[in-house]
């Protein structure tokens, strides 16, 4: 095949690239961000080495001393670049009713006349990345494949821990094999013979995460950090997949599949029989800890492994069962706060083949960040923060500073993790058994309780909330709905979203399946002297062991207004002092808390009105006079 030559510059796609489609989109990509050069990945080990060596050069990265973790890095952002931009994440459909409220909206045709000038020659005097990825196995029925184009070299290597990333990818792509392109700049061109002043270039003003999910497109500009720039993460795995998964139901008349915020894993008993447990929690709810989870004493031969900690990516088959996958092939979690006592198996897969993001730097050449200390029994003395300041436990005092960025993150392949599930890159997937839907609710919310049937479980799912911390959101205390935990993520409208969900259960039971259980969890209620009364973390087994033997039909617990909860002598308490009226706490159903809680669920139902499905208003109305005729 003859190069395409633009400008002067040959594209030169190697000779195993074979889809038209893609190298004509690469070089009208190249004709608009005109790079200095472009740069096809194949994924090998020596090109990762190759760039890690070139951000060590360009001052991105500082190698970690390998003696304390091998082979790697530390790279801090620039401070005005630090986390997701959601009030600068768009959904271009043509209607704005198919956006919805919960998304920024802007009509593809006004939005592609915004980006034009900006990405024309954003790519000036850098190299363009062409980054193949498979989301999910390689040639499974259920993954997708993407190519992402990318001025960052910092994205290259992420890619290649957090996705299938490479020249495999070519051979599923063939000829004319579909993929969703996705263009990434950080917006800061060079002028002609111009260094980089900044080892974190980025535009510090401007920045655009956006999605044309009827064409399938994601464009970013302006950022290269986590889920604005790894763009087969949130950009594609979840909001672009989602209103993949609708718009198939819609073309077929079948059940369609869904793109969800979900962590998978496995839980074995001693016996050897295995289940798996697809879980929602809003981010920063602890999903990676959870998807790692240690069984603690009194589970002796009980085995929790990962399939996925982020995301979940299911399909109805043929036998009426939910098959999934996990997209991704590595974990992006946040550093802080994780340790041996929150995730022990998290900690293993950290000790070698890292990329760590805006934590600190020790003076022996390792990384640290808040949390670690309850490890060691003790504060480094002297560190330099994520900002390349000295941090000292005095200075911490004095100023407040964190050593670590609260959104500090580690990237790592997923075979990193001693927990890893046999069957994490199985092109089938694992069958799902249940759904779990976990808020963050300091009053409320029951510990677990299971949804008597699919709708009551939607509508826990839909209606599920996350309290607000000073530091995330402004007002402290405050619940902010989240959905499904896909309130920044879903690509569509959220009723269009509820709907689907309710048409998938009701078309796989009236096919005679037998549809997972769907529980909701809160591991975060406050007592009256305003501390968390559940230990969480490895104590959830407690939590998870009951749900299975729910699945098994052992435990029958009790109807309570909100679903069905266990009763205190249900769960193992062994090796654990929780007494009853701990457990009543976090478990009890306060009327008056509830009325209030209607309310909310009502006004947030009033913001979803348009297409909100009917069956979740009577749901409403049924737990209403539940309520209601409670003493
Ligand atoms: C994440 C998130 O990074 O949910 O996974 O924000
Ligand atoms: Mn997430």
């Amino acid at each position: 095949m003859n190069s395409p030559v633009l400008q002067g510059l040959p594209l030169n796609p190697p000779a195993y690239v074979k889809n038209a489609k893609l190298i004509a989109w690469v070089a009208d990509m190249v004709a608009l961000c005109k790079p200095a050069a472009v740069h096809w990945c194949d994924g090998s080990v020596e090109e990762y080495d190759r760039l890690c060596q070139q951000l060590v050069d360009a001052g991105t990265f500082k190698r970690l001393n390998p003696a304390k973790r091998a082979n790697s890095y530390l790279a801090c952002s620039d401070p005005s670049d630090v986390a997701r931009v959601e009030d600068r994440t768009y959904i271009c459909s043509e209607k704005a009713e198919d956006a919805g409220p919960t998304n920024n909206w802007k009509a593809p045709s006004e939005m592609r006349a915004t980006l034009q000038p900006l990405f024309e020659g954003c790519m000036a005097g850098r190299t363009m990345y062409v980054v193949p990825f498979s989301m999910g196995p390689l040639g499974s029925n259920i993954a997708h494949i993407g190519v992402e184009l990318s001025d960052s070299a910092y994205v290259a290597v992420n890619q290649r821990l957090m996705t299938r990333m490479g020249k495999a990818v070519y051979d599923v792509l063939g000829v004319d094999g579909e993929f969703v392109p996705c263009l990434h700049t950080v917006g800061a061109p060079l002028a002609a013979g111009e260094k980089d002043k900044t080892a974190w270039p980025c535009n510090p003003t401007v920045k655009y995460i956006v999605h044309y999910p009827e064409t399938r497109e994601i464009w970013s500009y302006g950022s290269g950090y986590g889920g604005n720039a790894l763009l087969g993460k949130k950009c594609l795995a979840l909001r672009i997949a989602s209103t993949m998964g609708k718009a198939e139901a819609a073309a077929t008349g079948g059940t369609g599949w869904l793109a969800e915020h979900m962590l998978i894993l496995g839980v074995t008993s001693p016996q050897g029989k295995k289940y798996h447990v697809a879980a929602a929690f809003p981010s920063a709810c602890g999903k990676t800890n959870f998807s790692m989870l240690v069984p603690p004493a009194g589970f002796n031969g009980w085995k929790v492994t990962t399939i996925g900690d982020d995301i979940a990516w299911i399909k109805p088959q043929a036998d009426g069962t939910l098959r999934a996958i996990n997209p991704e092939a590595g974990y992006f979690g946040v550093a802080p706060g994780t340790n041996n006592v929150t995730n022990p198996n998290c900690m293993a897969s950290l000790n070698k083949d890292v990329i760590f993001t805006n934590v600190a730097l020790t003076d022996d050449g390792d990384v640290w960040w808040e949390g670690l200390e309850k490890d060691s029994g003790q504060w480094p003395a002297h560190l330099i923060d994520w900002q390349g300041k000295d941090w000292t436990p005095a200075i911490a005092k004095e100023t407040g500073a964190k050593a670590a960025h609260p959104n500090a993150r580690f990237t790592v392949a997923a075979t990193n993790n001693p927990a890893l599930d046999s069957a994490w890159d199985d092109p089938a997937g694992v069958t799902i058994d249940a759904f779990i839907f976990g808020g963050r609710r300091s009053t409320t919310v029951p510990l677990v309780t299971e949804a008597h049937n699919w709708v009551e479980g939607v509508y826990m799912a839909a209606t599920m909330g996350s309290e607000t911390t000073a530091a995330a959101f402004g007002q402290q205390g405050v619940v902010r709905r989240d959905p499904f935990a896909m309130l920044p993520f879903c690509g569509y409208n959220m009723s269009d979203y509820f709907q689907h969900w309710l048409d998938l259960g009701a078309k796989l039971t009236a096919s005679g399946a037998k549809l997972p259980k769907i529980y909701t969890t809160n591991w975060f209620r406050k007592g009256a002297d305003g501390q968390f009364v559940w230990p969480g973390y490895g104590e959830n087994m407690r939590v998870l062991k009951w749900m299975i033997d729910r699945l098994e039909g052992t435990v029958a617990g009790h109807d309570t207004l909100f679903g069905i909860t266990p009763n205190y002598n249900e769960i193992n308490w062994t090796g654990l002092d929780f007494s009853e009226s701990q457990f009543q706490t976090v478990t009890e159903l306060n009327k008056s808390a509830w009325l209030d809680e209607l309310k909310l669920h009502s006004e947030h139902f009033d913001k979803l009105a348009y297409h909100l499905p009917q069956e979740l208003s009577v749901t409403k109305e049924a737990l209403a006079s539940r309520l209601n005729a409670l003493a």
